[in-house]
């Protein structure tokens, strides 16, 4: 299927690694030009220079995505370097499992909300501000996780909160904008093999099996699996899809 994405821009936060990453790839590889945000400056710099050297259009801007001045900051950079922004993935987040509810430290609890919740709404409302100057067709994919469809065991309250918080705060933004040019979306992926998760495979060997045994189609995703739904979601072929959660996790919010 020819997406017709070639010349479009996009933010990706979170790019440098993990499935943001593969989103990059995935959106470079139908002509899209990319700006990868990331708060890892030193990671953000060497990707950049990897996909320039292949010829690619990317441009990486270092941002902490709960500091709305860094927020709007990217926002104006996609434009000035690329000259619109039609398309946004708010992949940046991160769980810290086996955090048991009654344990947990007030301030990795903020600070973990601030970045999963809170910072996505942030990065919506500077993206949207933009996209609602253009009159062109334009769509954003926040990440959430199956921990934003159904609860967990792991030690990930916190978490599941927040990635539950992004699915209503998508289905709230299309709804708002629902007859404009813009189209909000979240994808809610299962376990899938990042850096992110070989950390927990190291630290937490017991968790990561718990939570692989609980996989019905056997296995863990991969990046490029989620990376190929975003890359839909943000197209005009979902032209239709608004306010959707869309799962992809080997069934296990389905049994
Ligand atoms: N990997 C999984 O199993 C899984 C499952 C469900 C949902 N998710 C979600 O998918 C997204 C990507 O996950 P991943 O496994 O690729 O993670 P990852 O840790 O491999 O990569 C995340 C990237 O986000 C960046 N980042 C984190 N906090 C940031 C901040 N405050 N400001 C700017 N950049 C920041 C990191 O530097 C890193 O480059 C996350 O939102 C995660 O919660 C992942």
């Amino acid at each position: 299927m020819d997406l017709k994405m070639a010349g479009k821009v996009a933010i990706v936060t979170g790019g440098v690694q993990g499935i943001g990453r593969a989103v990059v790839e995935t959106l470079l590889s139908e002509g899209v030009k990319v700006v990868i945000a990331d708060r890892n400056a030193e990671k953000g710099a060497a990707v950049e220079k990897e996909f320039k050297q292949s010829g690619q259009q990317v441009a990486f801007i270092a941002a902490e995505m709960i500091k709305p001045d860094d927020i709007e900051a990217m926002v104006q950079f996609a434009v000035d370097t690329f000259g619109s922004l039609d398309y946004a993935v708010n992949a940046a987040g991160y769980a810290i499992p086996n955090m048991k509810l009654v344990d947990v430290k007030y301030d990795d609890l903020v600070q973990m909300v601030m970045v999963d919740a809170v910072g996505v709404y942030l990065c919506c409302q500077y993206e949207i501000k933009q996209m609602l100057k253009q009159d062109t067709p334009c769509a954003i994919v926040n990440f959430s996780g199956n921990s934003g469809i159904v609860g967990s065991s792991a030690g990930l309250a916190g978490y599941s909160m927040s990635k539950h918080g992004v699915v209503g705060l998508t289905r709230s933004a299309a709804l708002e904008y629902a007859r404009t040019n813009v189209r909000v979306n979240a994808v809610c992926p299962g376990v899938t093999e990042t850096e992110a998760v070989a950390g927990t495979r190291k630290s937490f060997p017991e968790i990561y099996q718990q939570m692989v045994d609980r996989i019905p189609i056997g296995r863990t995703g991969k990046p490029e699996e989620i990376a190929k739904a975003v890359t839909f979601l943000l197209s005009d072929a979902s032209g239709y899809t608004t306010g959707a959660a869309f799962v992809l996790d080997g069934g296990h919010t389905a049994a």
